[in-house]
């Protein structure tokens, strides 16, 4: 192609900061930047607004063709819309981060939002497109120029989250914690590195200092195409 936006794939699990580094990381290179937690987030918020039991896989499949999903990937402007109405905030509330786990196992809600990433991406006019979640360099776009594994510690991911979170202990924090990352890596396993993903363990370095090792990771792949 005359022109393919450089595709940055970052994965790693809860509280690794992967969301803010990566948005942080897109802003300093002048890319777009996708958020696909939000996108599930969003749909989980999409089938509780339906009514539906989100046991049954079949009833939550059933509403994907009434996902009105719209995204904003840049930046500086970042928002999640369901049916038109700004929810960025709603689908950080812990009703939805409660039941995002149950839409996420499914099979095919996650070749539905898979294909809806993969638009996303081929979408970007900037000339680079961070995606960060939990399969992007495995699944979505496991042809990615750069592939980056963002880790910390567990001790070190609590931390973050109890600094995050106000008004409630560091142990209800911790307790939440490990048991997303037990449902979440019981759907795909984003603990460890693929082949030819970069490990960048955070635990030691501070939110800039990410950041900036991102940044390097992404000029040094341009500096070697
Ligand atoms: O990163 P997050 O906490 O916003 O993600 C929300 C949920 O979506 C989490 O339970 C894991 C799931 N998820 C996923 O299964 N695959 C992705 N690519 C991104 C998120």
């Amino acid at each position: 192609d005359l022109f393919r936006p450089v595709v940055v794939a970052v994965d790693g699990p809860a509280g690794s900061g992967k969301s803010s580094v990566s948005r942080a990381a897109a802003r300093a290179l002048g890319f777009d930047y996708q958020d696909t937690g939000a996108a599930y987030r969003a749909f989980a918020l999409h089938a509780v607004q339906e009514g539906v039991d989100l046991t049954s896989s079949a009833a939550v499949v059933a509403t994907l063709p009434t996902f009105d999903y719209e995204i904003g990937i840049d930046p500086g402007d970042h928002f999640v819309k369901v049916g038109g109405v700004d929810v960025s905030e709603e689908i950080r509330t812990p009703r939805v981060t409660a039941s995002v786990a149950h839409v996420a196992k499914i099979p095919e809600v996650r070749a539905f939002l898979v294909e809806l990433f993969r638009s996303v991406i081929a979408g970007s006019s900037k000339p680079g497109i961070v995606t960060e979640g939990r399969d992007i360099t495995t699944v979505v776009a496991p042809d990615a120029q750069v592939r980056i594994l963002l880790t910390a510690t567990e001790e070190a991911r609590m931390a973050r989250r109890s600094a995050e979170i106000t008004g409630q202990s560091a142990e209800e924090t911790a307790r939440q914690l490990s048991k997303r990352d037990q449902q979440d890596s019981k759907v795909v396993d984003f603990m460890t590195a693929a082949e030819g993903v970069t490990t960048l363990d955070s635990t030691h370095l501070d939110f800039d200092q990410t950041v900036q090792a991102v940044v390097e990771l992404v000029r040094a792949s341009a500096a070697a195409a």
